[in-house]
């Protein structure tokens, strides 16, 4: 008979409390398989490599529904989560070791009267740091979506080698051809599946590759991140023959008005794209033509517009988690938004508003494809 733990020496040798194994049961998470003769709880082997997934995500500061989602996974086997977790350990160890260089440079300045500036004060926390607190909630709900796939795919033309800048976990990079991601975002990095292209640690506006290193360079629903994307697309115009973006008008007409979710509930994203390049300037930037992208009913890339003909989708929090506008407007425009939303679900306001939506399965909704 295989060997078990009771709950109490799993706790003791865990460092975790008797509590925590009881609450991890009840809510699924970790389900130890047996009981003893006495009644009390029995970890196999089996139970407690999941136990020591579900705490080592947990250490690294990943939520208990995002932690369900990365160890249900039927694609990652214990070997693969021991290589993510030793990836999110090591850029941990590096964003601290970076931190204390700089607390130390910052200490030494103040012994010698100096005062260091706002801006060095805060380069201390390096950058994509959104990415660095949203990126665990991504996997639970972005992935590819075949349909709009297939449409970056097929303007790449015959491109050989592909630069992914932006690459997040590399939903869109292409199966059939030699990819080199860019991503800046350390848990990015450390989430990109086993056997995803390698991966650089950089950003857009300094691509750290010679002139038209690559037939093609690709980004994907990242431009609107970057500090300066007019800089940004013009290194990738440089380091290859063939640019295709994918990105959003974020004009009045093209999507603040046309999606219900902005113009009715979060008004507040015009506050975020206040001040950014138009997607006419970024097109002119690189000499672009634009490309509408419809988005299917059932968009399979859980993105900020992809639910539009699925509204309950934006009540659930692990959609939410997975879009940066969410946390970018914060948490008081997010209860008023999703409050207002479930109101007019359960009233049928909703359905009164967006009644031309029902029939359509694919949407307009300012999405654009850029290619240069
Ligand atoms: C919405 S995610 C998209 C990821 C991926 N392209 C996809 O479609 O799944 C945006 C990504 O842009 C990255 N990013 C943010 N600032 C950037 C910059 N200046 N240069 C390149 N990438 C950046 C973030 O770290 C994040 O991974």
């Amino acid at each position: 008979m295989e060997e078990h733990l009771t709950v109490g020496r799993v706790a003791e040798l865990a460092g975790v409390s008797v509590r925590t194994l009881h609450h991890y049961d009840e809510i699924g998470l970790v389900r130890p398989s047996a009981r003893t003769a006495a009644g009390y709880r029995a970890y196999s082997a089996g139970d407690v490599e999941r136990l020591r997934e579900v705490l080592a995500y947990r250490r690294l500061g990943f939520g208990l529904r995002e932690i369900a989602d990365l160890v249900d996974d039927p694609a990652t086997d214990a070997v693969a989560h021991l290589h993510r977790l030793r990836g999110l350990l090591l850029e941990q160890r590096d964003r601290a070791d970076a931190m204390v260089t700089a607390i130390d440079t910052e200490l030494r300045a103040r012994a010698m009267g100096i005062r260091t500036t706002s801006e060095e004060q805060l380069r201390m926390f390096g950058g994509a740091q959104l990415y660095e607190s949203i990126g665990s909630a991504y996997p639970a709900t972005r992935r590819t979506e075949p349909r709009i796939a297939a449409r970056v795919w097929d303007a790449l033309g015959d491109a050989r080698t592909v630069l992914n800048v932006g690459a997040g976990t590399g939903s869109y990079e292409p199966p059939d051809r030699d990819v080199t991601a860019v991503e800046p975002s350390a848990v990015m990095r450390a989430l990109r599946p086993a056997g995803a292209a390698p991966c650089v640690a950089a950003t857009a506006e300094r691509l750290p590759f010679e002139d038209q290193s690559f037939d093609a360079a690709m980004a994907f629903s990242t431009v609107h991140h970057w500090h300066d994307p007019i800089a940004g697309l013009r290194e990738m115009r440089r380091v290859a023959r063939r640019v295709v973006v994918f990105t959003h008008d974020a004009s009045d007409a093209g999507w603040r008005q046309r999606f219900w979710l902005s113009r009715d509930y979060l008004p507040e994203v015009a506050g975020l794209v206040a001040g950014r390049p138009s997607v006419d300037q970024l097109a002119r930037a690189i000499g672009a033509r634009l490309e509408p992208v419809l988005i299917p009913w059932d968009c399979a890339d859980g993105f900020f517009e992809a639910h539009w003909r699925r509204p309950e989708a934006y009540l659930d929090e692990h959609v939410r988690r997975a879009v940066s506008v969410w946390t970018r407007v914060g948490p008081e425009a997010e209860q008023r938004a999703v409050s207002g939303l479930r109101d007019d679900l359960s009233s049928g306001q909703w359905a009164e508003r967006n009644r031309d939506l029902i029939d359509l399965d694919a949407a307009e909704l300012g999405l654009r494809l850029l290619v240069a």
